[in-house]
């Protein structure tokens, strides 16, 4: 088996390479999806010993969950595997709100639960904060979701700082999910010391900014979904992204290893950055991340890539 890496105070054990599955059945979040494909996916992780795996109710919504439950049910392997996955959001008359509340939460989970044929879950996270929960009492809730068994670990995501650390008053945060790569590195103002000094792990998401710093595309190539949105990859600060993956390039080739494998090991080279989950749309590319653990970042690799992507 791959090294296990404890995931902050938990009692999880975790391959530090994940899986994230916004493209597993995340039809509203990714054009042309194909729900084989997906499940393949989850199953070549499963093969080649990932056993981190991040879903989300919204994912789909529903759907992500509802194939992992199929795939982990298929292959007998439930206790193998560490399961993350995420509620908040609520429809409302077709719109989308956030519901931190502790009925909803209680409500979401055990919803979550039957999507994901399971009978715990190792790791739930409060998907957005609302506006109204008072965050103690909303982690509360998860807390007595933890004593009955029906889930592992605490999470929390897109929480600001002050959020995060009234969610945490009574020290029950395990984890927090948030957005940070080399392109967006605002987390290391605040939340990155505040995970660290309270020994709450920090799971990067978007670790390759949606795809920028796996290294394969060029100035011509051409977007659809949410990519075409992304402020990164828009006119100039697009190309100045670019510039900078190809700088990325020449250590990797050092290393004898790909742009992606050397951007997701630099997370894991950091304090309380315990697993990283990057997604992926097919097989071929769970496997090739995994070649990250290959990866040997010195001190002055680390600070050299930090320095490219200031
Ligand atoms: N908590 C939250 O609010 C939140 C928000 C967003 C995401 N997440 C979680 O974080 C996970 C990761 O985010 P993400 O999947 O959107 O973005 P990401 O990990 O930054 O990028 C994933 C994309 O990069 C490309 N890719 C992955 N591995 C590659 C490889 N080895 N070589 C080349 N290209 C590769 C694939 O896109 P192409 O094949 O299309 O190029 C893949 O879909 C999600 O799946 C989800 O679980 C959480």
């Amino acid at each position: 088996m791959e090294k296990q890496t404890r995931l902050g105070k938990t009692d999880l054990y975790v391959n530090p390479i994940g899986l994230g599955t916004n493209a597993v059945g995340g039809h509203n979040i990714h054009p042309n999806l194909n729900d084989e494909t997906g499940k393949e996916v989850v199953r070549t992780a499963i093969d080649h010993g990932i056993n981190f795996l991040d879903t989300a109710f919204i994912y789909g919504p529903e759907r992500s969950e509802e194939l992992i439950g199929e795939v982990l049910k298929e292959k007998g392997c439930r206790d193998q595997v560490v399961l993350a996955t995420k509620g908040a959001h609520k429809f409302v008359h077709g719109k989308v709100v956030f519901d931190n509340s502790p009925a909803f939460l209680k409500a979401a989970v055990e919803s979550s639960l039957k999507r994901l044929q399971t009978d715990y879950i190792d790791l739930f996270y409060i998907h957005f904060p609302d506006e109204n929960t008072p965050k103690d009492e909303a982690v509360g809730a998860l807390k007595e979701l933890k004593d009955q068994g029906k889930i592992r670990a605490i999470g929390v995501s897109n929480f600001t700082i002050g959020q995060l650390k009234e969610a945490n008053k009574d020290g029950y945060v395990d984890v927090l999910q948030s957005e940070y790569n080399l392109l967006k590195r605002q987390a290391e103002k605040d939340l990155l010391p505040y995970t660290a000094e309270n020994g709450i792990s920090f799971i990067p998401y978007f670790p390759l900014a949606s795809g920028i710093l796996a290294g394969k595309y060029t100035k011509d190539t051409k977007f659809e979904g949410s990519r075409a949105k992304n402020p990164l990859y828009q006119g100039e600060t697009f190309i100045r992204n670019l510039e900078k993956v190809d700088k990325l390039r020449a250590i990797a080739e050092e290393k004898g290893a790909d742009v992606a494998h050397v951007v997701l090991a630099w997370y894991l080279a950091q304090d309380s950055i315990d697993a990283v989950i990057p997604g992926a749309k097919r097989p071929e590319q769970v496997v090739d991340n995994l070649k990250t653990l290959e990866v040997d970042l010195t001190a002055e690799d680390v600070q050299n890539i930090s320095e490219i992507f200031k």
